[in-house]
């Protein structure tokens, strides 16, 4: 058994520039990645923390590296992934970007604005076809039949571990300090979590990415 595991988390919400002052992004404040980086650091394990842009302090022994769109983070989550032995993606990584970036500052005209937009590449999906060395992690935001939409992910994005949060009222979710909702794992397994601080819940799920590796 290895002595140190190295756990590769990423955190916060991504941004996808129209042009050189403007772009799109989500309310993601980086807290549930961040609480994560120090719970597994408290328990000892190496962290590589890839962050979108947030205001908050980053844990001291964590490797940290700052990105701002989803293909910096992509890139970023390639290139650091094959030395992790466990992956999470708490980012709130964004589906689409404007398709064209414009070097220069746009604009205005009269009339509406229409922006054409691209699919981003889906990094958790990508990782999960990849090997079964890694134990793979996705968070998913729902406002509707949250155990099913978790389940649908973790098949569809071949990962072993869903955290299903319920967005679907204020007091929990983005940008706050609460989650509650749904962890699945690709055994078939499903347990509730109840509204909880974002710093306990990290403590649940690195506990169980540590038992299962472990048992490895
Ligand atoms: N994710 C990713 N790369 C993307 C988009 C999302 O790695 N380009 C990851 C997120 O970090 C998160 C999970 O995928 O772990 C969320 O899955 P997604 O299917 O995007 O869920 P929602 O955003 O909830 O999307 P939807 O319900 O619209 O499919």
């Amino acid at each position: 058994m290895k002595l140190k595991h190295t756990f590769l988390i990423t955190a916060g919400p991504t941004r996808e520039y129209l042009d050189p002052v403007r772009f799109f992004s989500n309310p993601s404040s980086g807290r549930m990645g961040y609480s994560l980086a120090r719970v597994a650091l408290d328990r000892n394990a190496e962290v590589v923390l890839v962050t979108g842009p947030v205001d908050l302090r980053p844990p001291r022994k964590a490797k940290l590296i700052r990105v701002e769109s989803a293909g910096e983070m992509y890139a970023a989550v390639m290139r650091e992934y094959p030395r992790a032995d466990v992956v999470i993606m708490a980012a709130a990584v964004a589906d689409y970007r404007p398709k064209r970036r414009l070097t220069g500052k746009m604009k205005k005209r009269e009339g509406d604005l229409t922006v054409k937009m691209s699919r981003t590449r889906d990094i958790l999906a990508a990782l999960g076809k990849r090997d079964g060395r890694h134990f793979i992690v996705g968070f998913a935001a729902e406002t509707g039949n949250i155990l099913k939409e978790a389940r649908r992910k973790l098949t569809e994005k071949n990962v072993d571990m869903v955290v299903g949060n319920d967005v679907s009222r204020p007091d929990a979710g983005f940008g706050s300090d609460f989650n509650r909702g749904v962890i699945v794992e690709r055994d078939g397994s499903a347990h509730r979590f109840p509204l909880m601080r974002k710093e306990e819940l990290a403590r649940l799920i690195i506990r169980r990415c540590m038992e299962k590796i472990e048992k490895e």
